[in-house]
């Protein structure tokens, strides 16, 4: 018998090279919830387009040297948010240091994100299965903090119609992918209603990313 198979329970695989790391951003929420307030007053959070001309159903906005944009053009990374023409705001050390732990309790070594990616759902709003293709290193994992009201995160496969793992997320969960499934589909499940005694009837996701 192995005595210390269960000594991680906050840390669940959910396939080979992925894991949710349940409650682990909690140990600095004080700070991450500031610095998210402080984030998004400087780059306010606002519906995207996409290429066909559909508004996003999450509102985003960006910390960090590279922002996720989408517009009639497509998707791609910018280092200056389109809306005021200005950088984005740095990303705080906060966020960073924490994307660099979990990432590294997941078994990716010294990830520096330089994207944040900051998602905003409302109650039904939801994120179709897609893969995370934008970034230049796939070796590089990515790290997704949930805060807020809770959800349901689809994982799945290479192919979008493979089977999905249904995974709840709730505050302060962290979900770390690489490696293997660096580039699996992965989605939001419309999101129920729900109100965070902090957030209100809000989730945010952080999305850690080593784009450039
Ligand atoms: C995403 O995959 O871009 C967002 C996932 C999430 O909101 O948890
Ligand atoms: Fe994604």
């Amino acid at each position: 018998m192995d005595l210390f198979e269960n000594m991680q329970p906050n840390k669940l695989e959910i396939i080979k090279d992925a894991y949710l790391l349940k409650s682990y951003a909690l140990t600095n929420e004080k700070a991450l919830l500031s610095d998210l307030e402080q984030a998004v007053s400087q780059a306010p959070l606002r519906h995207m387009m996409t290429k066909m001309g559909f508004a996003m159903s999450a509102a985003m906005t960006n910390c960090g040297v590279l922002g996720w944009v989408s517009d009639h053009q497509g998707y791609r990374y910018d280092m200056k948010d389109p809306a005021t023409n200005k950088p984005w705001p740095v990303m705080p050390a906060s966020f960073q240091q924490l994307a660099t732990l979990a990432a590294a309790e997941a078994g990716f070594n010294d990830f520096q994100p330089d994207a944040c990616l900051i998602n905003q759902y409302q109650v039904g709003a939801s994120m179709g299965l897609h893969q995370d293709k934008n970034e230049l290193d796939f070796n590089q994992p990515i790290v997704s903090v949930s805060l807020g009201i809770p959800a349901v995160f689809q994982f799945g496969g290479l192919n979008r119609m493979d089977k999905t793992h249904k995974i709840p997320l709730m505050h302060g969960d962290i979900v770390v992918w690489g490696g293997q499934s660096r580039i699996h589909f992965h989605g939001i499940a419309p999101l129920k209603m729900n109100t965070h005694p902090i957030l209100g009837a809000y989730r945010y996701n952080l999305t850690f990313r080593k784009a450039g």
